[in-house]
C-alpha cells in the first residue's frame, strides 16, 4: 500500500453517560481536538446515545469531532416502533451511523440481510457508514476467522455501488476484544485487514479496497493506539470505553493523525 488513506477515529459511546455528562464530554472533546492541528488531518466522530445527538450535536457546533448515531432503521419512516430513521439522523445533522456493531449482529442477533438494508440505506440516504464485522473468539479458535469476515463483507456489500465505497469505513472487530481489555495483537488485526480488503477486492477491484478506510477496534487506548496505527493496514480505530475521557480520545487521535506524518 503507497499513500495512507485519511486515519478514522470513531468514539463510540455505547448506552453510557447522561444529559449533562454528555454534553461536558462532547465540550472537552471539541476543545481537546480544537487545540491541535488536527481537523485537517483526520476524520474525527463521536457517536452518543440517540437521546443526546442534538444536545451533543448544538456543543460540537461545526466540530471536530463530527456527529454520528450508533444505528439506524433498514426503512424509511412509518410504523416502527423504536426505531430511528435516516432522514431523522439528517435532522439532527449527524453524517455518520454505525452499521453492525457486535452489540447488535451478535447481541441482538441481527441478521446479515437487515445489515446490509442499514448499510445501503445509509448511504443512498447521504449518510457516511461505518460498518463493522469481527470474529467470535470460537471461530478464531477453529481457524474460521478468515472465512466469517469474508461472509460478512460479502453479504453487507454484494450489489452495493462502488461509488458509493468513499462514503464507507470498515471496522474490523473481534467480538473477543471488545469491552475486554485484550486487545487483538497488531499482526493478527493486520492479517484481518487483508482478508476485509481482499474480499473487497474480489467484490470491486484491488485498488478500491486499498482505498477503503478499514480501521480496528476492541479495547483500543492511548497506550496502544501508535503501535496499531503504524500498521499501513489499520487506517484508525472504533473506540468504545477510551472514548469516554476527552484527553484519551484525543491521544487516540494523535496517534492515527500521526500516520500522515
Ligand atoms: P472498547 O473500546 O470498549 O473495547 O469497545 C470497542 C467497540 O465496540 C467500539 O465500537
Amino acid at each position: 500500500m503507497n499513500h495512507p488513506n485519511r486515519p478514522f477515529v470513531g468514539g463510540n459511546w455505547k448506552m453510557n453517560l447522561r444529559l449533562a455528562s454528555a454534553v461536558e464530554l462532547a465540550e472537552d472533546v471539541h476543545a481537546a481536538l480544537s487545540n491541535q492541528p488536527l481537523a485537517a488531518d483526520l476524520d474525527a466522530v463521536v457517536f452518543p446515545p440517540y437521546p443526546y445527538l442534538q444536545a451533543v450535536g448544538r456543543a460540537l457546533g461545526h466540530g471536530p469531532p463530527q456527529l454520528g448515531a450508533q444505528d439506524l432503521a433498514d426503512h424509511e419512516d412509518g410504523a416502527f416502533t423504536g426505531q430511528v430513521s435516516a432522514g431523522m439522523l439528517d435532522d439532527l445533522d449527524a453524517r455518520w451511523v454505525i452499521v453492525g456493531h457486535s452489540e447488535r449482529r451478535h447481541g441482538l442477533e441481527e441478521p446479515e440481510s437487515v445489515l446490509h438494508r442499514k448499510l445501503v440505506r445509509a448511504l443512498t440516504s447521504d449518510l457516511k457508514a461505518v460498518f463493522c464485522v469481527g470474529e467470535t473468539l470460537a471461530e478464531r479458535e477453529s481457524g474460521m476467522a478468515e472465512e466469517v469476515l469474508a461472509r460478512q463483507v460479502r453479504s453487507g456489500f454484494s450489489g452495493v455501488d462502488q461509488g458509493l465505497l468513499a462514503s464507507v469505513v470498515l471496522a474490523y472487530e473481534p467480538v473477543w476484544a471488545i469491552g475486554t481489555g485484550r486487545t487483538a495483537h497488531p499482526d493478527d488485526a493486520s492479517q484481518a485487514h487483508r482478508w476485509i480488503r481482499s474480499t473487497l477486492a474480489d467484490l470491486y477491484d484491488a485498488e478500491l479496497a486499498a482505498a477503503t478506510r478499514v480501521v480496528y477496534g476492541g479495547s483500543v487506548t492511548a497506550a496502544n493506539a501508535a503501535e496499531l496505527f503504524s500498521r499501513p493496514e489499520i487506517d484508525g480505530g472504533l473506540v468504545g470505553g477510551a472514548s469516554l475521557k476527552a484527553e484519551t480520545f484525543a491521544a487516540i487521535c494523535r496517534a492515527a493523525a500521526a500516520r500522515l506524518a
